[in-house]
């Protein structure tokens, strides 16, 4: 049983990371609406001398857990970027300059140098928007089925393409690229759409957003790689490809680590242990 935890409660989802008795990182998630479930994991580790959180719902975790053990609270970016730099170098790379582009419940962009890091944007497109476009247009709240119905959907007849657009001519831009997220709607006055073309359109317009801001970020940095985390990358191959080939397009380089969830939780628990993998 472990003896010291890091938690990352985010918007949505709570993150918990700790290492097992062979010293391998073990990573849970709980809902952010049930604070009480991580309670109730905590009675049952009672091993557990030693938390450190993280994440913008620390304080309502702490309401629940606070008098249970003794607590070590990190700024979220401080945690995010020590997390990610160490699951970086876990899986073998060791960029000197990236962008960090965090995929919550919204969305944090950071330039990552060496040791130090600032946080150069952010938008309001998120997991959270995939949720909440994808329930208002479908009905769908889950979001496994969600990203289960996004890869099977077709954008075609919902996106206006630049080669829509610039029809018997030359492009001038890639033709392929999206030239108006939703827009073939209006054009043809289609209403009638699948379900799962409605939620991979949402996925588009999220993964597209959301990497025109990183690429942006990285032109004026001056940086090739591009690391996406955040759990709305979670088994999602659609929002990933979107993402990946966006990025590819604009001449950047896409990478995605195992345990992109966990960057905030891991960073909270190596704040308060000197872990180094096995
Ligand atoms: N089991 C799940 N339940 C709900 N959402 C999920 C689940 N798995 C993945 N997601 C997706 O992950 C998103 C949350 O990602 P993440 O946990 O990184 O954010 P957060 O830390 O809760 O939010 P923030 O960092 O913005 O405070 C959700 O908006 C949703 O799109
Ligand atoms: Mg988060």
């Amino acid at each position: 049983m472990p003896k010291a935890i890091g938690i990352d409660a985010g918007g949505t989802l709570t993150k918990v990371a700790y290492l097992d008795k062979s010293n391998e990182l073990v990573l849970v998630t709980f809902p952010s609406n049930d604070l009480q479930t991580v309670k109730k994991w905590i009675i049952e580790h009672p091993d557990i001398e030693d938390i450190g959180v993280t994440g913008g719902r620390t304080e309502q975790l702490l309401d629940v857990i606070k008098t249970m053990k003794s607590i070590h609270y990190i700024v979220e970016f401080e945690a995010t970027l020590k997390g990610v730099r160490f699951l970086l170098n876990k899986e073998g790379y060791f960029f000197e300059r990236s962008i960090i582009t965090n995929i919550g419940t919204g969305t944090s962009i950071h330039y990552m140098e060496g040791n130090a890091h600032i946080r150069v944007g952010g938008t309001g497109v998120g997991g959270g928007t995939l949720i909440g476009l994808s329930a208002l247009t479908t009905g769908i709240t889950d979001y496994n089925n969600i990203r289960e119905m996004a890869a099977g959907g077709n954008r075609e007849g919902v996106d206006l393409l630049v080669k829509d657009i610039y029809q018997g001519m030359d492009t001038p831009i890639d033709g392929h690229l999206t030239a108006s997220n939703f827009g073939k709607v209006g054009i043809t006055k289609s209403t009638n759409h699948q379900a799962e073309d409605i939620i991979a359109t949402v996925q588009g317009l999220v993964g597209e957003v959301i990497t025109t801001l990183s690429i942006q970020y990285a032109e004026e940095k001056n940086t090739q790689h591009i690391v996406y985390i955040g759990s709305t990358l979670s088994n999602n191959e659609h929002l990933t490809c979107v993402i990946a080939n966006y990025t590819r397009t604009k001449k950047h380089t896409p990478v995605f680590i195992n345990d992109h969830g966990f960057s905030g939780a891991v960073g909270a628990l190596l704040n308060i242990t000197e872990y180094t993998p096995v």
